[in-house]
């Protein structure tokens, strides 16, 4: 029978080292919280059996995360590592586990292959309690890993607590914070745990300690210096970690025939897709579940969050867009802006300077230079002249502008919002459309021009 594993992720800490007011593993990595990258590696061995302490900032965590719910357990005070695990424990006999991976919440680049192999490798020497560890040239900030001259693992210190006079040199072995324990073995010694130590904390990594004290199976599996296994900490920690997985996303797609030039200055997001054939020039941003079809071009400069982009559609340089969709052929930009809720039907083009929300441009309409179109619907084929605003807002409501097939809006035009302009209809420029405009009619809404003889100019 499959062994019985259940996983406490522990991410209540603050993150006192990252100097911010939200909590540590929300913060983002290519577009994602840092937690989502652990739980996207843990769920597809564990599924619905892993479990995450939270406490600074619990109600922010959860709510990033609601298909987690029913799965948080609050730490409140936050007391330390072994604190958490005590807060998880009556949890985990609960859910009756037979075994359990415990892993810091801020390290997100830890494979799913490594949670698997240390719990393989555990099972496999029966071992009590397991660890990972590292040898880093600077051990910095990690908790240091003693062993006995047989090799076998005597305690792991923290970096705080470590005097080279009481526990002799270190090696630069250094705890990596992912554990793999036997639940019936181990739950004994939590109640052991005290916070006689620098930090004034209740350590899970005291638990290494006793464990040898008491003579159980303690491993303690070494992989060198893999920079994926560090936790992050600190900015400085956030931005490495990022740039390595960004390195690794670019190259991925670049292997999978996406043209990525300048990639350097490319950042993919996790959750993106992207045909073979796309052509992406940095700098560029390219977050969420974007899904960019074949044959489409990315300039530089450009923003793409939460988008789906059609067959051979062209962002040119600087354009911006989220939850936007951009149908097939459509061209943006350059300096194109599509906010939240824009849909561009096949054949659609917006220019230079056109910002587009919650609007939908059915196929082939053009809005070439410099407009705002808010709330509208625009049928096919319509021109939308330069300069063409929506006035969508009314200082506390927002109204629609709707606009039929084949109409033609004159530069300059201001549609002032409720208001329909009908199929074929033509809007002479300089506008101010405050009522209807019928199908196929010609609406002129300016003062006139009226042109004078000039008196006479005195030489
Ligand atoms: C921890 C280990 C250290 C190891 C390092 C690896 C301890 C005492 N030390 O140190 O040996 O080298 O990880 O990265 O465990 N957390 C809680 N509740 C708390 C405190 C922390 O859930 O009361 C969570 C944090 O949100 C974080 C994780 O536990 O995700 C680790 O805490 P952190 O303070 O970052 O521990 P380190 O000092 O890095
Ligand atoms: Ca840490």
């Amino acid at each position: 029978m499959a062994p019985n594993i259940g996983v406490v992720v522990m991410a209540a800490g603050k993150g006192t080292r990252m100097h911010s007011d939200s909590p540590k593993v929300l913060r983002a990595i290519l577009g994602e919280p840092m937690l989502w990258y652990v739980y996207d590696q843990l769920e597809g061995l564990f599924g619905e059996r892993v479990h995450t302490v939270v406490g600074f900032g619990a109600s922010e965590v959860e709510a990033a995360f609601p298909d987690q719910a029913g799965r948080f357990i609050l730490q409140e005070p936050q007391l330390g590592t072994g604190h958490a695990l005590q807060c998880a424990w009556k949890h985990v006999v609960t859910a009756g586990y037979e075994y359990l991976l415990v892993v810091n919440g801020d390290t997100p680049l830890v494979p799913a292959s490594l949670y698997a192999e240390l719990a393989e490798r555990a099972l496999a020497c029966q071992a009590d309690l397991a660890c990972i560890t590292l040898t880093l040239a600077m051990p910095n900030a990690f908790g240091r890993v003693l062993r006995h001259p047989d090799g076998s693992v005597a305690a792991v210190i923290e970096a705080k607590d470590f005097d080279p006079k009481l526990h002799g040199a270190s090696a630069g072995e250094v705890n990596a914070g992912i554990y793999f324990l036997k639940t019936s073995a181990i739950g004994p010694l939590l109640g052991q745990l005290t916070n006689d130590n620098k930090s004034h904390e209740y350590y899970v990594t005291d638990l290494i300690g006793l464990a040898a004290t008491a003579r159980l199976t303690v491993a303690a599996y070494n992989f060198g210096d893999a920079p994926e296994l560090l936790g992050i900490n600190s900015p400085l920690d956030l931005v490495g970690a990022e740039e390595l997985l960004r390195e690794r996303i670019v190259a991925g797609w670049q292997e999978g025939g996406v043209i990525v030039r300048q990639a350097s200055s490319v950042r993919i997001g996790p959750k993106a897709t992207i045909a073979p054939g796309v052509e992406i020039t940095g700098p560029t941003e390219i977050y969420g579940e974007t899904r960019i079809a074949g044959g489409v071009t990315v300039a530089s400069h450009c923003l793409l969050q939460d988008c789906v982009i059609a067959e051979g559609a062209r962002l040119h340089n600087f354009s911006h867009c989220e939850n936007a969709l951009v149908g097939q052929a459509c061209t943006v930009g350059p300096y194109g802006r599509l906010r939240p809720g824009s849909v561009l039907e096949d054949g659609a083009h917006v220019g230079n300077f056109v910002e587009v929300k919650k609007s939908v441009l059915h196929r082939g309409v053009k809005a070439n230079h410099l407009s705002y179109l808010g709330d509208a619907e625009i049928g096919a084929g319509t021109n939308i002249g330069a300069g063409t605003i929506t006035c969508n807002y009314d200082g506390v409501n927002k109204h629609k502008t709707s606009i039929g097939e084949r109409a033609f809006i004159g530069s300059n035009t201001a549609l002032v919002a409720p208001v329909t302009v009908g199929d074929g209809a033509l809007v002479a420029a300089g506008s101010v459309i405050t009522k209807d405009v019928p199908d196929g009619a010609l609406a002129i809404g300016r003062a006139r021009q009226e042109t004078k003889p000039r008196r006479k100019i005195r030489p």
